[in-house]
């Protein structure tokens, strides 16, 4: 039994999920993400680490109330429990030192940007941060983001907070001023992804996303989160979660990704 040390929304059917997990905070890196079961009725889910604290033993987690599964995690509540934690699982986001680095986080992917962004600063590299959320209600960890980045740039579809537009407007701007970029890393929904993919291979400026939201077994044993990238079927559990952006079929993945939503949503 894990405890839940803390637990509250940061968005309407977003939560922040503080939990004790001393073996799993010691190990994590950037970029890997743990098998959560809350209950013996729940599947399992992959979920991201969205921080990690090596001193407390504590690791927290950033979810979406999408489904099922999803929804009796929103239940628990601080004092309670969840059933299980495996993990860290998936091979940490490559970090050294590329120089100027853009992370670009949409919605719930903007929590896991931010261990990402903490790490490529403290590897030297200069940060900027794009984040998108649908609206001012939506926004969450603007000052967390601001810590660990030289620049943050928010947007919002409706222009409710920060600019308006998509996270890709703001990266084709940056893109177009002509400022040199050196490594882009995105993560958020996979239509987002491939839009920045496509506006970076423009440029050739190498880019890294993580497909971790198409997991279910996160073990290499169901192969729901197989993805094609360079034609080539790749288990996004084992061999990822990050790929290179320019070598993912999206196409592919969407399609999956819609699959995946209706069978854990049951509808
Ligand atoms: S999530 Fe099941 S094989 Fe990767």
């Amino acid at each position: 039994m894990i405890a839940i040390l803390d637990k509250y929304p940061l968005a309407p059917h977003v939560y922040y999920m503080l939990l004790e997990a001393p073996l799993i905070a010691a190990k994590a890196q950037a970029g890997q993400f743990v098998i959560v079961r809350a209950a013996e009725e729940g599947e399992r889910i992959p979920l991201t680490i969205a921080d990690y604290d090596r001193t407390r033993g504590t690791v927290v987690l950033v979810f979406q109330e999408t489904g099922k599964t999803t929804r009796l995690l929103a239940s628990l509540h601080q004092g309670g429990t969840i059933l299980d934690l495996l993990g860290p699982q998936g091979n940490p986001t490559e970090i050294e030192r590329f120089g100027n680095t853009v992370v670009i986080g949409g919605g719930i992917g903007v929590a896991p940007i931010f261990p990402l962004a903490r790490a490529l600063r403290e590897k030297g590299n200069t940060v900027t941060a794009i984040v998108g959320f649908r609206s001012r209600e939506y926004v969450f960890w603007e000052e967390k983001m601001a810590q660990v980045s030289n620049r943050l740039v928010m947007t919002t579809n409706d222009g409710s907070y920060g600019t308006k537009g998509f996270v890709t407007d703001a990266l084709k701007g940056l893109l177009d001023s002509g400022e040199t970029i050196d490594r882009v890393f995105a993560i958020g929904p996979a239509l987002m992804m491939k839009a920045v993919a496509e506006a970076t291979k423009e440029k050739n400026i190498k880019t890294i996303v993580s497909l971790n939201s198409l997991m279910v077994c996160g073990m290499g044993m169901c192969g729901a989160c197989r993805v094609t990238v360079e034609g080539v079927t790749r288990f996004t559990c084992m061999d990822g979660p990050d790929f290179d952006a320019h070598q993912v079929d999206f196409d592919v993945l969407i399609k999956r990704l819609e699959t995946y939503t209706c069978e854990e949503c049951g509808e």
